[in-house]
């Protein structure tokens, strides 16, 4: 019998405020944010710069304590970070002194695995992501869009149930942009792990994305949420369809409101207030 293996990665956010000390006075970041990422699902957030999306991460990742509510993953609360939760960030955070499968082991000599086992590992993922031949290149010898491989790979070797990602392709040129979401979509598919990804690009966020959830500005709770009926695997001849350029009108307009709201605070902050900026409603939870 052919069993298909378990999807893993519940994430579970609930009621979550996030308030930081600044400058002698507050700023809140986050409020009343609940959302569900399932096992096996792929969820982006986007909203306008300074909304609170690196925080809300931050704190799944377990880099950052909320002020109020509570994370969970896989029905454990999150209390700080673990090789459970890999995370990728839009620099490359690689070891520069280190060779690429050494970048990629480092997590698996953490936990102790064997060398030879190690090197199989690293060596499988390697081989995934088209990147063997430059398993001995230090990250200096490699492109941007290579080094961001070579991280969705670490961040994969201890075999996470989540992996969560800040605007990973954010300094990638567009062509390789592509390229990369291909192949984070393919070791998605293989890995059976769920995604919460970070972007400011609203095609990006469809074409990876079983879900969308809007942001509003900062404070940043959740707007909307878009649900993206897009079979899978995904490929590039969709995003000419209608039912694809309407999901990127939607978000278009969503976010705009949320970008001159966040716009507006901020010369509202900086003393110009009655500058004339169209302010929208935010804070509104709504379902689309
Ligand atoms: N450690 C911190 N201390 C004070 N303020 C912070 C800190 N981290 C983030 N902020 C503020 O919280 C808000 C949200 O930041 P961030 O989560 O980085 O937004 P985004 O990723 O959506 O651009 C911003 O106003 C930012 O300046
Ligand atoms: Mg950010």
């Amino acid at each position: 019998m052919n069993v298909e293996p378990q999807s893993k990665g519940l994430i579970e956010i609930r009621d979550l405020g996030v308030v930081f000390g600044c400058n002698g006075g507050t700023i809140e970041a986050v409020k009343s944010v609940s959302l569900t990422v399932k096992p096996g699902e792929f969820v982006s957030l986007i909203g306008p710069s300074g909304c609170g999306k690196s925080t809300l991460l931050n704190i799944v990742a377990g880099f950052v304590k909320p002020s109020s509510g509570t994370v969970k993953v896989d029905g454990m609360p999150v209390i700080g970070p673990s090789a459970n939760r890999g995370v990728v960030f839009q620099q490359y955070s690689l070891f520069p002194w280190l060779k690429v499968r050494e970048n990629v082991e480092f997590g698996l000599r953490m936990q102790g695995m064997p060398s030879g086992q190690r090197e199989t590992t690293a060596r499988t993922l390697l081989g995934l992501a088209g990147l063997l031949a430059f398993e001995n290149h230090y990250p200096d010898q490699l492109s941007g869009g290579m080094k961001q491989r070579v991280g969705i790979v670490r961040a994969l070797a201890t075999s996470p149930q989540v992996l969560l990602m800040d605007e990973p392709f954010g300094a990638l040129d567009a062509q390789t942009r592509v390229v990369m979401q291909e192949i984070l979509t393919n070791m998605w598919q293989q890995f059976r792990l769920s995604v919460l990804f970070i972007t400011h690009d609203i095609e990006e966020s469809i074409f990876l994305s079983d879900r969308v959830f809007v942001m509003t500005a900062r404070p940043g709770c959740i707007k909307a949420e878009i649900v993206v009926p897009l079979p899978r695997p995904r490929t590039p001849e969709m995003t000419a369809s209608t039912e694809f350029i309407g999901m990127v009108q939607r978000l278009k307009a969503l976010i705009r409101e949320e970008s001159l709201a966040a716009m507006g605070s901020e010369l509202q902050d900086g003393g110009l207030s009655g500058f004339g900026m169209a302010v929208g409603p935010s804070g509104v939870a709504e379902v689309i």
